[in-house]
C-alpha cells in the first residue's frame, strides 16, 4: 500500500496531537509531536538559566543548542512515544503552563528551528509519518501529501486545555490559560521564521463544534482518499 506524510499543522491546543495521532494508530503510522521537541528545548533552557521572566540569553541558548540531545521513545504500557531531553523522560514535565509560556520565544530563534526541522525531517524518511506542528505543511514537509490546518475559537481551545491542566492535577486559573493562548497565536504566527500560516494546499478543519469522532472519520477518509491515488 502507498505510504504518505501526513502534516498537521494549527494554532495552540486546537486538538492536532490528539487527530494526528489517532490517524497514526489506525494506520501503523509514527506519529511525531513536534511540538514536544521544542517544549524540551524551552524546559533546557528554563533549568539552565538560559530563560527566566526577567531575561532571556539568545546566544547562550545558541551555544547550548550542541548539548541538547532528543528522542522519542516508546514503551509498551505507554500509549504514545515520550520525549526524553538528555537521557530523560520529560514527557510530563514539558505541558505545564510554565513552559508553555517561555516555548514560543524559544521558537522564534532560527537556530533552533533548524536543529529540530533538520530532526523530523530525518524521522520523516520513509514517509508512513504523521506530524504536527505549526510549520509541518509549510517548511518540514513542503510535499507532504495530505495537510490539515486546524482551528478553533480561542475561548474553546482555551476551556479544553483547562480542563486537560486540571485533569493532571495543576492549579491553574482559565484566565491565564487563555492569555497563553492568545499570546502564543500571536507569537506563533508573527514570528520572522516560519510563522503559523496555513499552506495553500492544506485543507482547513475549524473543531470548534466538532466531536473527536466527526473529525477522526473526516481525517482519516481525506488520508484513505490519498493513499489510494483518489486525489
Ligand atoms: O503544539 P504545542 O502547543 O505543544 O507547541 C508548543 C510551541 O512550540 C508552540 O507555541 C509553537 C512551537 N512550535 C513551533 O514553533 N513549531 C512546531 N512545529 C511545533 C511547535
Amino acid at each position: 500500500m502507498k505510504k504518505i506524510t501526513i502534516a498537521i499543522d494549527g494554532y495552540s491546543s486546537t486538538g492536532k496531537s490528539t487527530v494526528a495521532k489517532q490517524i497514526a494508530d489506525y494506520l501503523g503510522y509514527v506519529y511525531v509531536d513536534t511540538g514536544a521537541m521544542y517544549r524540551a528545548v524551552a524546559l533546557y533552557a528554563m533549568q539552565h538559566n538560559i530563560i527566566s521572566k526577567t531575561h532571556f540569553d539568545k546566544e547562550k541558548l545558541i551555544e547550548s543548542l550542541k548539548s541538547i540531545d532528543l528522542k522519542f521513545k516508546k514503551e509498551a504500557a505507554w500509549n504514545k512515544a515520550h520525549i526524553f531531553l538528555n537521557g530523560k523522560n520529560v514527557e510530563n514535565e514539558i505541558r505545564n503552563l510554565e513552559v508553555s509560556e517561555f516555548v514560543s520565544p524559544i521558537a522564534t530563534i532560527h537556530e533552533v528551528r533548524v536543529k529540530l526541522v533538520a530532526q523530523q525531517q530525518e524521522m520523516g524518511l520513509e514517509k508512513a509519518v504523521a506530524m504536527d506542528g505549526r510549520d509541518i505543511g509549510t517548511v518540514v514537509f513542503p510535499k507532504a501529501e495530505l495537510k490539515i490546518f486546524m482551528n478553533a475559537s480561542a475561548e474553546k481551545r482555551a476551556e479544553r486545555r483547562y480542563k486537560e491542566l486540571l485533569e493532571r492535577g495543576d492549579k491553574v486559573a482559565y484566565d491565564d490559560v487563555l492569555k497563553n493562548i492568545q499570546e502564543r497565536d500571536y507569537m506563533d504566527t508573527n514570528r520572522e521564521d516560519s510563522p503559523l500560516r496555513k499552506a495553500v494546499d492544506a485543507i482547513e478543519i475549524d473543531n470548534s463544534n466538532m466531536n473527536l469522532e466527526d473529525q477522526f472519520h473526516m481525517v482519516l477518509q481525506l488520508a484513505k482518499d490519498r493513499i489510494a491515488g483518489r486525489v
